[in-house]
């Protein structure tokens, strides 16, 4: 089936219903408007809807990830009377708020006034189908839709329209309602006599707390990230949840009595439940730089080609083992001879050339799993030529033990922190570190992939003091080399976003951490910044410090190598490189610093001489 014949089957049978009855029902009854028995537009009415909104759908704040969006742009579809949008308003975001209905509008209007943000945010009454006629097309850091897009008559033209309020690198974050759920299953059978053929129609009619809402659309996970990915959105995260579970006579008295097999029902199957068949899919995407264009429909779908090279990418993927590798640096292999890394590395080149990069989930070191974005420099090591940084990794593993603390300060894709995840295990810690909204979503992804509870990601940069500071994210295909200020020549930004940034030791007092071991430090030339605000750890815990010391990264940032182990050895510190000839570490000299160095505390040498 190709994606346009997809996309027709999930188009379905509302697409003749007038928006005119789609605005008249939500104007009959904004969403969540009986959330509170409280006067309507009152501080406390609000404050009741919000309490109740996230204690029934408790999901949303971390889909949403309001702190993320701090000082940033959001748009968002259907606000409805405004509860996402007064948490956006709360967390410093400066808000677009568009809906169809002008009863909700009017509500969520009041909303912001109550909460004294008026003046942070601007009100749409739109169509989210014809969105750029009444909003001016500009990009957004997020667009944001809850429950909104399902419920329009053309959702793709709805989707089409949400690239005019994207750049590359935007975020957007969807929930649309989930076919394979509990929610369909339930109704089916509670209203329609078990006429599962006749789903759509059921579900439409009751899918809402009032009957009768005029379009009801539901999508597999398939489906959603097809109809994301064929416009030119990447699609980093989706997933199910939310089963609803009290007994209605009892929520509408706002009381919370769960339906007997749910108060019976042990947690973790309920979890399960919940994730697996949720009425809710709430999909993160991020949009990417060019939007793939079918020309001829006799052709395979570039989506199909796609798909088939990211399968065979698959089965292609194979690691070395962790050893050091005298000499190593960047494209080393590149031209090795060999037919699977020659295959790897047309796969590469045809995702490069075409200006996109395709996830691949393979199983890296020590069963790790791992989502590689094929056309980037990360994947350019690891897909093609089986390793990235090897002696790094293999210094890692020779002093990483269970139960130490570790720091990945610039974590990107999350590999030196997975790696660190799975050497520490659950006694240990490990902190990673990433400004950059793309490689967060990356991040959160891989974590997701992996039992390790013991990770914990700080969305934000490292710096030598607390605020915000600009940030370049990179084109995808160098996403290693976002940075503060320019990036480095010959690589596009395409974005630049005002990310918060903290001292390492006040996240470390506020943490409560008592010990640092392994501080691995990877931030573009902000190295010597990032020890200023980590002197006190540096001189309390006195971790190995692995670090990156890119002399062109460094005076790109105003600063040097020279500057930065001066530094280091101002704390005390003995510095290492690895060694040219054998990969091993050696005492660094100027005649023998690398692009990687290591730095030891002099109390604690890693070379017996010393
Ligand atoms: C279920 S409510 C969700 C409201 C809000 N996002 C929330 O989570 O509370 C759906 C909202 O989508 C709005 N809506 C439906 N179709 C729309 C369209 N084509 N354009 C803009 N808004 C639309 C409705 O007016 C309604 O406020």
């Amino acid at each position: 089936m190709s994606v346009t014949e997809r996309e027709q089957s999930v188009v379905g049978d509302f697409a003749a219903v007038p928006i005119d009855s789609v605005r008249e029902f939500w104007n009959g009854r904004p969403c969540n408007i009986r959330h509170s028995p409280k006067p309507i537009g009152t501080r406390e009415y609000f404050d009741e809807v919000e309490a109740r909104k996230y204690f029934v759908e408790p999901h949303i704040p971390s889909f949403a990830d309001f702190p993320r969006w701090k000082e940033l742009r959001v748009l968002e579809i259907g606000c409805g009377i405004g509860t996402a949008m007064v948490s956006f308003l709360r967390e410093g975001a400066r808000v677009t708020a568009v809906d169809l209905s002008s009863e909700s509008l009017a509500l969520a209007r009041r909303r912001a006034e109550v909460y004294g943000f008026a003046d942070r945010v601007t009100f749409f009454e739109a169509n989210a189908e014809q969105l750029s006629d009444v909003v001016p097309p500009e990009p957004y850091d997020l667009v944001y839709s809850f429950g909104v897009l399902h419920h329009t008559p053309h959702p793709l033209k709805a989707i089409d329209q949400i690239r005019s309020f994207v750049s590359p690198g935007s975020t957007i974050k969807l929930m649309m309602y989930h076919t394979r759920s509990w929610k369909v299953f339930w109704a089916v059978l509670r209203y329609g006599g078990g006429r599962f053929w006749d789903w759509r129609r059921i579900i439409a009619r009751h899918s809402e707390a009032q009957t009768g809402c005029p379009v009801t659309y539901t999508y597999t996970k398939r489906e959603l990230t097809q109809i994301l990915e064929a416009r030119g959105f990447h699609v980093t995260d989706i997933f199910a949840d939310h089963i609803f579970q009290y007994r209605i006579p009892d929520y509408i008295e706002y009381r919370y009595r769960k339906v007997w097999y749910f108060r019976w029902m042990p947690r973790p199957m309920l979890r399960w439940l919940e994730r697996t068949f949720g009425w809710h899919l709430c999909v993160t995407a991020v949009a990417r730089e060019a939007q793939p264009q079918q020309t001829n429909p006799e052709e395979p779908s570039i989506d199909s080609r796609r798909q088939g090279l990211l399968e065979r990418a698959r089965t292609l993927a194979q690691f070395s083992d962790i050893r050091p590798y005298p000499g190593w640096h960047f494209d080393i292999d590149w031209s090795a001879p060999g037919e699977a890394l020659r295959e790897r590395r047309d796969i590469w080149e045809s995702f490069r050339s075409a200006g996109t990069c395709g996830p691949v989930e393979v199983e890296w070191l020590n069963g790790i799993r791992l989502i590689l974005y094929v056309g980037n420099d990360l994947s350019k090591q690891l897909f093609v030529a089986g390793c990235f940084e090897p002696n790094e990794f293999a210094f890692l593993n020779g002093v990483l033990a269970p139960g130490m603390r570790f720091v990945d300060a610039g974590a990107n894709e999350g590999i030196y922190s997975l790696f660190a995840a799975s050497r520490v295990g659950q006694t240990g810690r490990v902190y990673s570190f990433e400004p950059s909204p793309r490689e967060i979503e990356r991040l959160k992804n891989n974590l997701s992939l992996n039992n390790f509870p013991q990770l914990q990601i700080f969305p934000f940069a490292l710096s030598d003091e607390n605020g915000f500071s600009s940030f370049s994210i990179a084109e995808d295909e160098h996403s290693g080399v976002n940075r503060f200020g320019a990036p480095p020549p010959g690589v596009k930004m395409i974005h630049s976003v005002n990310v918060p940034t903290w001292r390492l030791d006040d996240v470390a007092e506020q943490e409560g951490w008592d010990r640092v071991d392994v501080l691995k430090i990877d931030v573009e030339g902000a190295e010597n910044r990032l020890i200023e605000g980590a002197a006190h750890i540096l001189r309390t815990m006195r971790p190995l410090i692995l670090f990156e010391c890119s002399a062109s990264a460094l005076e790109g940032s105003g600063s040097s190598r020279e500057e930065l182990l001066e530094k280091l050895r101002s704390f005390d510190y003995v510095i290492y490189c690895f060694d040219e000839s054998t990969g091993l570490l050696v005492p660094a000299s100027p005649a023998e610093y690398g692009e990687n160095m290591i730095a030891a505390p002099v109390e604690r040498p890693l070379l017996a001489s010393q």
